[in-house]
């Protein structure tokens, strides 16, 4: 498979990305015919997937609304993925056109697409980096550009944390990024589980990321609570992602939540 035009250098195509699924699963068109044979095939276990997966960026939009409504206006968007309908600068600029947002990910084709959707979107970058080495993006040139480290942050890991396997190298991620952040920020993550699934499906649709780079690691919402250690939760803490602050009818799947197979939450940093 060769790589198109609209990307330069060379993006490896010989495996399934999570970034590029997820893109598919959401009516994207940054993917290739091996993402979309994993994401089908995924969906054949899961017939919810792609319904879970708008209704984990349904939480993204609430967590950014309820963020800017606390008079906060700079942004770092960690595992941003390939932007889409609603990114965060766009949710963010609807209260408050000044919004600043950071997006984050380690993917070629995230980045590559990211990069060409915000070069004349001044107040944003995207900037490629891993993360699992949160102490690289708090030090990145465009972080300290466009984001005031005097002033409160919301920091967003959404649908991310579940790439990152190891428990001690996710609370890691966390607790690095609380410790840089000033009194006042926020941190909104979402986060798959194998609650609410039948651990079967769960284990057949992990074994298909594991032939991605990022293998999917489900938590229990005790875990993804536990991630939260040092933020005051805000209310109603860690739920079924439906559940947190539902708006209305695009808050999808609020009639069975716990199929979801995922949970969300947000703190503040005291
Ligand atoms: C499911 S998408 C979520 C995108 C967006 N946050 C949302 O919720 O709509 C997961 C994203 O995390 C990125 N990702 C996974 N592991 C990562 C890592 N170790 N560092 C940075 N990004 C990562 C993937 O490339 C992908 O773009």
């Amino acid at each position: 498979m060769s790589t198109p035009a609209w990307i330069s250098g060379d993006i490896p195509l010989d495996r399934p990305n999570a970034a590029r699924m997820y893109d598919y699963f959401l009516g994207g068109h940054h993917n290739f015919e091996i993402d979309r044979t994993a994401a089908n095939q995924a969906s054949s276990m899961w017939p919810d997937m792609p319904l879970v997966m708008r209704v984990n960026r349904a939480f993204l939009r609430r967590a950014v609304d309820y963020i800017s409504a606390q008079g906060i206006d700079q942004f770092l968007d960690i595992g941003s993925g390939i932007p889409t309908v609603g990114n965060v600068h766009e949710t963010a600029r609807r209260s408050n056109p000044a919004a600043r947002v950071v997006y984050v990910d380690h993917e070629p084709v995230a980045v590559a697409h990211s990069t060409a959707i915000l070069r004349d979107v001044p107040g944003t970058a995207i900037v490629q980096v891993d993360a699992r080495q949160p102490e690289q993006i708090l030090a990145h040139s465009e972080v300290s550009r466009l984001i005031d480290p005097d002033r409160p942050v919301g920091v967003l890991l959404v649908a991310v944390l579940h790439f990152v396997p190891d428990d001690d190298e996710a609370r890691r991620i966390v607790a690095t990024l609380r410790d840089a952040l000033p009194s006042g920020s926020y941190l909104a993550i979402s986060h798959g589980s194998f609650e609410g699934l039948p651990r079967a499906t769960h284990d057949r649709v992990a074994g298909l990321y594991e032939r991605t780079p990022t293998p999917f690691r489900g938590r229990a919402r005790a875990e993804i609570e536990r991630l939260f250690d040092g933020f005051d939760m805000v209310e109603p803490g860690v739920v079924n992602i439906p559940l947190w602050h539902p708006e209305g009818p695009d808050d999808l799947m609020l009639d069975r939540p716990a199929e979801c197979a995922g949970f969300c939450g947000m703190g503040r940093k005291p």
